[in-house]
């Protein structure tokens, strides 16, 4: 029996089959994977200095050499054209670009972009370019980062640059990556660089950081982008009686730190991206943080760009309960009296974060009743476990499970009529985990670091042949 659903996803026999030109892909970022920090130009951004300071990364591991993609580019597009990958999403460094954060204009640095891009063309491949994933310039953190305004400015002016040199080959364009995770693990609980912890500063930063979002969308759109996304790491926020069952009951209690929470982690930038608003509770939060002085007349009509597409990164749901007497978590300003919880009951990744499928479901549909008017795209989804070579192959089974327990959640919700338009597996290769450094492996594609030689791992072969099907 086909069970056809809404926007072309159909069910046969356990069979499922996306739509026609769902989109399928893998994604990776710059500093975590190019290496090359001095080439070319290249001067320090916010990871080089936080890296190097003892007791930040687990290791003291860095992004010196990384995946040395940088030299490797060629090889590892060969990798993605055996993979069968139709798009490839990566990020700019803007260090190599405007290697102080303003002024002039690094054309080497842009180079390498330009020849990256080339080359995925040449191969069949879209080029999926996101132009911040964390790597500031040091120079600008030093006169004050993304808590100051002028920084906005200056994103505004690197895109424009970033666009005039690429922007004849790419159409498929994203601003930020993650906001949260570079505002309030940045600025807030200081586990990411800069590692500040100052929640009226990581406020600050998360409005700078949308407000450059809605200069750079303006001004790619106004030099003729045809495709602009805002990337989110969004999750649904559920209770711990949610984790195995989604429809159980909750208290009033429960349910109002479930809404605290989704107004920190969706709402705040959900709401001024796509509608032009701060909702209330938002701004309750922040009045007892340091105020909303920062958020000036007009700044909500900036940050409000049309958009085509909301990039959805999502890992697992974040799980919360009233917690009476508990004090705001650094990452979560306005969190008083809630309790984050652990998933118990479910296996977890070797980050330790809880793997509940149904979660992406629920997003995606979630997402698309509310913000019905932009598509939605998968732009990082994987997990990490502890990989062992074994002659020659990786027998990564709990990966494909994970992958192929999530893209059935994917399936599951374009059926329910979520516009999902496709999936970029996070990640392509092994790479620097940020705080985790080397030890956490996300890649269907193994990275020996000491020799860099790759491996496909049986999740890259499984994945191929999930294109090659159109599905599962
Ligand atoms: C996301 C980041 C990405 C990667 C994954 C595991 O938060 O965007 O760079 O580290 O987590």
């Amino acid at each position: 029996m086909t069970v056809v659903g809404t926007r072309g996803a159909t069910l046969t026999e356990g069979r499922a089959d996306f739509p026609t030109g769902f989109v399928w892909g893998a994604a990776t970022a710059s500093y975590q994977i190019e290496g090359a920090v001095k080439e070319d130009g290249r001067e320090p951004s916010i990871w080089d200095t936080f890296s190097r300071t003892p007791g930040k990364v687990v290791g003291g591991d860095t992004g010196d050499v990384a995946c040395d993609h940088y030299f490797r580019h060629a090889d590892d597009i060969r990798l993605m054209t055996e993979l069968n990958l139709a798009a490839y999403r990566f990020s700019i460094a803007w260090p190599r670009v405007q290697p102080y954060g303003k002024g002039p204009v690094n054309a080497r640095g842009l180079d390498f972009y330009s020849r990256l891009v080339d080359r995925l063309l040449e191969a069949g491949i879209t080029p999926y370019a996101t132009l911040y994933h964390w790597d500031l310039p040091q120079a600008l953190e030093d006169a004050g980062g993304w808590p100051e305004r002028d920084t906005a400015h200056r994103f505004e002016e690197y895109a424009a640059a970033v666009h005039a040199r690429l922007g004849d080959r790419v159409r498929n364009w994203a601003t930020l990556n993650e906001p949260w995770v570079a505002a309030f693990l940045g600025y807030g609980n200081g586990v990411h660089a800069p590692g500040r912890t100052d929640a009226a500063a990581a406020l600050r930063a998360a409005h700078h950081l949308l407000l450059g979002h809605g200069m750079a969308a303006r001004a790619l759109r106004e030099s003729g982008a045809e495709e602009i996304s805002l990337v989110l790491n969004l999750s649904p926020v559920i209770t711990p009686a949610q984790v195995s069952d989604p429809g159980a009951e909750i208290s009033e209690a429960d349910a109002e730190a479930v809404t605290r929470i989704d107004t920190m982690l969706v709402g705040q930038f959900l709401d001024p991206a796509l509608r032009g608003e701060y909702s209330q509770g938002f701004l309750d939060i922040v009045g007892r943080n340091g105020g909303a002085g920062h958020i000036l007349d007009g700044d909500l009509a900036t940050i409000n760009q049309p958009i085509d597409l909301v990039g959805v990164n999502y890992y697992n749901p974040c799980v919360v309960e009233a917690g009476p007497g508990e004090a705001a978590d650094a990452a979560w300003p306005g969190s008083e009296d809630i309790r984050f919880c652990s998933a118990d009951g479910v296996p977890a990744t070797a980050m330790g974060w809880p793997i509940v499928p149904n979660g992406l479901s629920r997003l995606l549909v979630r997402l698309s009743d509310d913000y019905p008017e932009v598509g939605l795209l998968i732009t990082e989804n994987g997990a990490a476990f502890d990989d062992v070579v074994e002659d020659g192959h990786v027998h990564d089974t709990r990966r494909t499970e994970y992958l192929d327990g999530h893209l059935r959640a994917v399936h599951a919700a374009i059926a329910d009529g979520a516009d999902v338009r496709g999936y970029l597996v996070w990640s392509l290769l092994d790479n620097f985990e940020w705080a985790e450094g080397y030890r956490r492996r996300f890649g269907i594609v193994h990275v020996d670091f000491a020799t860099q030689r790759r491996l496909l791992k049986d999740s890259a072969f499984w994945y191929r042949d999930v294109i090659t099907r159109n599905g599962l």
